[in-house]
């Protein structure tokens, strides 16, 4: 029979010896913060959208209101929610050992950083920030913060429009992200995938770039991934109750 209480003690020993660790996680990690993943995201009200009429720039430009009052919806989510047990135990070690964790996220919110570690890598952009969807075609050029409020806010001078600052399907990463993630992933000695289905690329790539490089690749996820065979151990349970066990 599987020892969970074993495996978990071993591996915090290997954490305790790491020079470099890296997490990188997904929709997962705040799960128990209340936020639902992506697909959850899309129940209820928004059963009948798909999600690339939804997160997408043709989905926006074809509906921006709907697209904007899904948004909006999800950041109120966003600010009400408070960081998990889980994102605590990381943000608690990054101050008892700094330079020592890399957090790379999938997530667009912002409980990383509450929670203490507040150069996570953030792949998929930030919910929260305001961005033109085309530039601003005024002379001084406009911030996004100056629109007209709006439903999306709009530029009084050039009528731009204000989008959410995530990457949406079809999109760049955020410029330096996805290099700094790898860079990340093959210096550290142990690899923590948090969350995340690892269905979504490049993000789900990284596992096995840490493992090439030569580090332990742990996956804490209640349920099977994608990138399960990237890992050398899968542990069965929920960010929140298991991260405080392996960092606090
Ligand atoms: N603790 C740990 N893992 C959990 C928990 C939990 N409490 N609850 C759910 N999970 C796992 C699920 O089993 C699933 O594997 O989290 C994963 C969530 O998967 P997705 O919703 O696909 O999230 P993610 O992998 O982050 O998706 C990647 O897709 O649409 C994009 O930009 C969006 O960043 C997102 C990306």
């Amino acid at each position: 029979m599987r020892d969970l209480d074993a495996e978990l003690h071993e591996l915090r020993a290997r954490i305790d010896r790491a020079a470099r660790v890296c997490v990188l996680s997904g929709a997962g990690m705040s799960a128990e913060s209340g936020i639902p993943t992506f697909r959850d995201a899309l129940t209820g009200l928004w059963s009948r959208f798909d999600p690339a009429q939804l997160a997408s720039e043709e989905g926006f430009r074809a509906d921006p209101r709907l697209v904007w009052d899904w948004y909006a919806q999800r950041r109120e989510g966003v600010r009400a929610a408070q960081p998990n047990a889980g994102h605590l135990a990381l943000g608690a070690f990054a101050q008892r050992r700094p330079g020592v964790l890399t957090v790379v996220t999938q997530n667009v919110d912002d409980l990383h950083q509450r929670a203490g570690n507040a150069d996570a890598i953030r792949l998929h952009g930030d919910i929260l920030a305001d961005r033109w969807l085309q530039p601003c075609r005024c002379r001084p050029r406009r911030d996004p913060g100056e629109a007209e409020p709006g439903r999306p806010p709009r530029c009084p001078g050039c009528g731009a429009l204000v989008r959410p600052g995530v990457v949406w399907f079809g999109e760049m990463l955020p410029e330096g992200a996805m290099e700094a993630a790898e860079r990340a992933a093959r210096a550290a000695e142990l690899m923590l995938v948090v969350g995340t289905s690892g269905a979504v690329w490049p993000a789900a790539g990284l596992a096995g770039t840490a493992r090439r490089a030569g580090a332990f690749v742990a996956i804490v996820n209640p349920h099977d991934s994608e990138i399960d065979a990237s890992a050398q151990l899968l542990l069965p349970g929920t960010a929140a109750q298991i991260l405080p066990r392996l960092f606090a």
